[in-house]
């Protein structure tokens, strides 16, 4: 009654930004996402008789509160979902800098679906582990698959038809992520709620709504030509778009600090003098810098010139949720 998982973090090229169901996390839009290699986490789940209450260790520490409900309702869903009763432990090791404005819980959330599951030996498509790990984070849909995948919205009012797909793998099409870390403190405003109160309040969520069917297809075409330009040109407009949302809300809210603005303007630079990168922001104040390749050392020494970044990390597509035999 054992297994261990591991999955890694993702980066929306295309985001997620809004719910039409907050209990089940169903999202307003589709997203198209790249996995990456090097942030990820692997989790450790056995179901033991001999438990009163699910145990949860992160990074070799037991947690109790809000963190331990959080996957304990997790684990109620796969309880449900795979027909067990029972307790677990659930140990995850997180190789994620969070500090990075990576957020853990994606790869968090599909480890911990694939691991339980698979501890239960309950037999489970990815379609249907992307469904499960959806309703830990919505972002954790898309961590089931390595390199491209679209998160589809669905249209079923009880999520069924509301789970990620793979695009392209990662061995496909390789592409450089550069995590450009300006500020290394908490979030304000956590992305869930922020998306919340845009969906509430913003006269420019509509706006938003209105023009991600030319966003997406623009993504979607562009990974299957592997064409750079077109697919950097739209993830750059789709990322500011998000932001811009933020603006409208009431109260209005900004994740970006006069660094971010810095980064952004070096990439623009950059594509002024022919090398083609791109950024795409989540909610914080970090930049993700895409560029190809063959253009990733020219990248990072530029932006390593800005003295408000402190640290780069360099990420390349990577792979699904694997299971690790311990
Ligand atoms: C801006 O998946 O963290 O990174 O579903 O509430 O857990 P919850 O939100 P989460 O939101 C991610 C928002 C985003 C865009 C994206 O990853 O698509």
């Amino acid at each position: 009654m054992k297994a261990t998982a591991r999955a890694h973090t993702n980066i929306a090229l295309i985001k997620y930004w809004g719910k039409r169901d907050e209990q089940l996390f169903l999202p307003m839009n589709n997203s198209i996402s790249i996995t990456l290699d090097r942030f990820y986490t692997t989790t450790s789940v056995s179901f033991r008789e001999d438990l009163s209450a699910d145990v949860f260790v992160l990074d070799g520490k037991e947690m109790g509160g809000h963190e331990r409900e959080k996957i304990s309702g997790f684990l109620n869903l796969v309880r449900r979902t795979a027909n067990h009763q029972g307790y677990a432990v659930v140990d995850s090791l997180n190789e994620v800098p969070t500090a990075a404005g990576f957020a853990s819980s994606a790869s968090g959330f599909a480890a911990l679906a694939a691991a339980s599951t698979r501890a239960l030996n309950f037999t489970i498509s990815n379609e249907g582990l992307s469904i499960l790990a959806r309703q830990g984070s919505g972002s954790a849909s898309r961590s089931i698959y390595g390199g491209y995948a679209e998160w589809h919205k669905g249209t079923c009012q009880d999520g069924s038809d509301s789970f990620a797909t793979q695009i392209l793998p990662e061995n496909a099409w390789d592409l450089s992520v550069l995590s450009v870390m300006v500020e290394a403190r908490q979030k304000k405003v956590l992305s869930r709620e922020g998306m919340r109160r845009t969906v509430e309040t913003s006269p420019f969520y509509a706006g938003w709504l209105d023009s991600l069917e030319i966003d997406l297809s623009a993504a979607r075409d562009a990974i299957h030509k592997q064409d750079f330009e077109q697919l950097g040109t739209v993830l750059e407009r789709n990322a500011l778009k998000m932001h811009a949302t933020t603006f409208g809300a009431n109260p209005p809210f900004l994740y970006w600090t006069g660094a971010t603005i810095d980064v952004m303007q070096v990439v623009q630079e950059l594509r002024e003098n022919g090398v083609l990168a791109y950024f795409t922001i989540d909610a914080g104040p970090n930049v993700k810098v895409i560029c190809q390749p063959a253009d990733e050392q020219v990248v990072k020494d530029r932006l390593l010139e800005l003295e408000c970044v402190q640290d780069i990390f360099l990420c390349h597509p990577g792979p699904g949720i694997h299971y690790l035999t311990t």
